[in-house]
């Protein structure tokens, strides 16, 4: 019996996910790369999120979102870091870890961090061995074009899915000259031309980041793999944000592209006061919550 027979396509169409505490024999089959592929196929979009850890992730995965990503975002958005570029694979490892136990039926995907896979195939193959034997992670995603072509297929011919990830690429903010669109002008056809050779390489989706609309439209017609917009228009197959974005965890500046959902960084404020406020004046602990 073939993998599609064990795991129809039609198990990824939303719901498909009973909640943590559902019994382990109504649960889901855990998304798979030829799922997302199907979905393509079916022209249905789904969406992505960050995880950093294990109540996000147990959260978003009951929600049915079915691709989750440990992003290197957790350098700004978890360690209090400035930019995305001083994360290691250590401080990386226990996030990752985190999130697939988590986790029952997302696709869980570790981003490799800044100096972790440029260096070659052989480095790349490390971290991300790492990645899937310490903390169960089910692919990586790296950062940038046709240059890292023998990276994906060393990959990807070892066992390791690889999302890639075009247009703006975070850890490349000094060469590129900061937070700038990419895409425009002579910059669409190197784009193109990036998202066919690292398909072509063998890399199961591709992250298109602040490039224009129409840019993105067009890679996601020339592709059969699917495309993961953020900051990319309407018509990628997926569409990620970065969960604290997303929530309104981060209280500071956001991106153009950013839709807050929830304003759990004021509920948080909110009911940090109030608790402080009840300790300071006496109210808790009341008899409701002490032992007799
Ligand atoms: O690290 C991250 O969160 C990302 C997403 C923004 C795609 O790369």
């Amino acid at each position: 019996m073939s993998e599609s027979e064990v795991t129809p396509a039609t198990e990824v169409a939303p719901p498909y996910r009973s909640g943590p505490l559902a019994p382990a024999a109504g649960r889901p089959k855990r998304v798979r790369i030829q799922h997302l592929r199907e979905l393509k196929e079916r022209g249905e979009r789904w969406p992505m999120l960050t995880a950093y850890d294990m109540y996000s992730a147990e959260i978003f995965d009951e929600a049915g979102i079915p691709v989750l990503l440990v992003g290197d975002s957790a350098a700004n958005n978890v360690l209090g870091y400035g930019t995305t570029l001083p994360i290691t694979v250590d401080e990386m490892l226990p996030l990752v870890r985190a999130v697939t136990q988590a986790t029952h039926t997302a696709l869980v995907v570790a981003d490799l961090p800044f100096g972790s896979y440029q260096i070659g195939p052989e480095q790349a193959l490390t971290t991300s061995f790492r990645f899937m034997k310490e903390a169960g992670a089910h692919a990586v995603k790296l950062e940038g074009g046709a240059r890292f072509v023998p990276q994906v297929e060393a990959l990807t011919g070892s066992g390791v899915p690889v999302m890639a990830h075009l247009g703006f690429t975070p850890q490349s903010e000094h060469t590129l000259g900061g937070y700038r669109i990419q895409g425009r002008g002579g910059g669409r056809e190197q784009l193109i031309e990036d998202a066919i050779a690292l398909q072509n390489a063998g890399a199961f989706a591709v992250v298109l980041e602040m490039v224009p609309a129409e840019v993105a439209k067009q890679v996601t017609a020339e592709l059969v793999i699917p495309t993961v917009g953020i900051g990319a228009g309407p018509d990628t197959d997926a569409q990620v944000l970065v969960w604290s974005d997303m929530a309104g965890m981060n209280r500071g500046r956001k991106p153009r592209f950013v839709k807050q959902y929830a304003d759990l960084g004021n509920v948080l404020l909110d009911a940090a006061r109030r608790f402080g406020d009840d300790v300071r004046g006496g109210s808790y602990p009341d008899a409701e919550h002490s032992y007799q």
